[in-house]
């Protein structure tokens, strides 16, 4: 189980371990029951009347936070136990993606802000995933650097800000990111996602978003970094490659190379061109994209110099 929750149940536990405290395993059960969570164990630990022993009580936590409703189940125990001092619980909320406001607490909702310059079927396929429930983000704007960006009208359609922020003559790349930057931090995002966008971002940006900017990449890095588009496609076929793929990583200084959070592959046929390769890896981009935001807004990785690895 993940430190950051083990953490937040011991802060409480000391609490429900006093003496005249109500909180046992049937105060669990009829919780979680009313948090409409009947859970099977939990029932077996109650009709047992077992002691509410600290892995019990971990366990609690850990079945309340993978139903998302761990921000409920603490609003209930703070009933009870008023919410105890500790230095560091709002370093393990925030870690947890929680927040206490006004006396409650709430999930904090994840802030994505989406940079694009073209059709944006990758923006699409978040759109849809937070619209049917999958992806528990807000998409707060989207940003372009190309007027007739399909994925402008895309935003626009589903009441997401859109906006154009052109590259004036001869800007400096560092000049162009500074304004991009300032227009982007009026959105307050947790997230920065590169959707086909097509500029290379400046040192100056990269470091003030530091593991805050993610990359959807056609190809299967690191083969075939530093292309665009349909050049990917053609310089796999060109190379006689059998797999393919797309690649989710983080954004650092060096072109398509920060740490790879999801890969997903296809095989290349030998009937493909490099427009059908590219159709059959772009169903797997809104897949891959789809799953890394979801693994990144709920907390769920960590990077290890150039791993990602997921928290358990
Ligand atoms: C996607 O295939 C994406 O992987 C690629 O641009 C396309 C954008 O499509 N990005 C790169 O090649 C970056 N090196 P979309 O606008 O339909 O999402």
């Amino acid at each position: 189980m993940r430190d950051d929750l083990k953490n937040l149940a011991d802060i409480f536990y000391l609490r429900i371990v006093s003496p005249g405290n109500p909180i046992n395993i049937l105060w669990v059960r009829k919780t979680f029951r009313e948090m409409d969570m009947v859970d099977e164990n939990i029932e077996k630990f109650a009709d047992l009347n077992a002691p509410l022993s600290r892995e019990v009580w971990y366990y609690t936590f850990l079945r309340a936070f993978e139903d998302g409703k761990l921000d409920v189940y603490l609003n209930r125990i703070k009933e009870i136990t008023g919410l105890p001092e500790n230095p560091k619980i709002d370093e393990i909320l925030e870690s947890l993606h929680l927040r206490y406001l006004n006396g409650k607490f709430s999930q904090k909702i994840f802030r994505v802000v989406v940079l694009v310059s073209g059709r944006g079927t990758n923006l699409q396929a978040l759109i849809d995933a937070v619209e049917n429930g999958m992806l528990n983000v807000k998409l707060v704007a989207v940003i372009s650097n190309k007027k007739r960006a399909y994925a402008l009208e895309r935003a626009r359609s589903h009441g997401i800000p859109a906006i154009y922020i052109p590259a004036k003559k001869g800007e400096k790349r560092e000049n162009y990111d500074k304004r991009l930057a300032k227009k982007i931090d009026e959105y307050t995002p947790d997230l920065i996602v590169l959707a086909g966008f097509l500029r290379i971002l400046s040192p100056w940006f990269v470091k003030k978003y530091r593991n805050r900017i993610i990359n959807i990449h056609p190809a299967l890095l690191p083969s075939f970094a530093g292309l665009y588009g349909e050049n990917v496609h053609k310089a796999v076929l060109e190379y006689g490659c059998k797999v393919s793929g797309c690649t989710v990583h983080f954004v650092d200084e060096n072109i398509d190379h920060g740490p790879i959070i999801v890969q997903k592959c296809v095989e290349v046929r030998d009937t493909d061109t490099p427009e059908t390769l590219a159709a059959r890896v772009l169903e797997k981009e809104h897949e891959a994209l789809v799953e890394a935001v979801k693994l990144i807004s709920e907390g769920k990785i960590v990077i290890k110099d150039r791993r990602v690895l997921t928290k358990r």
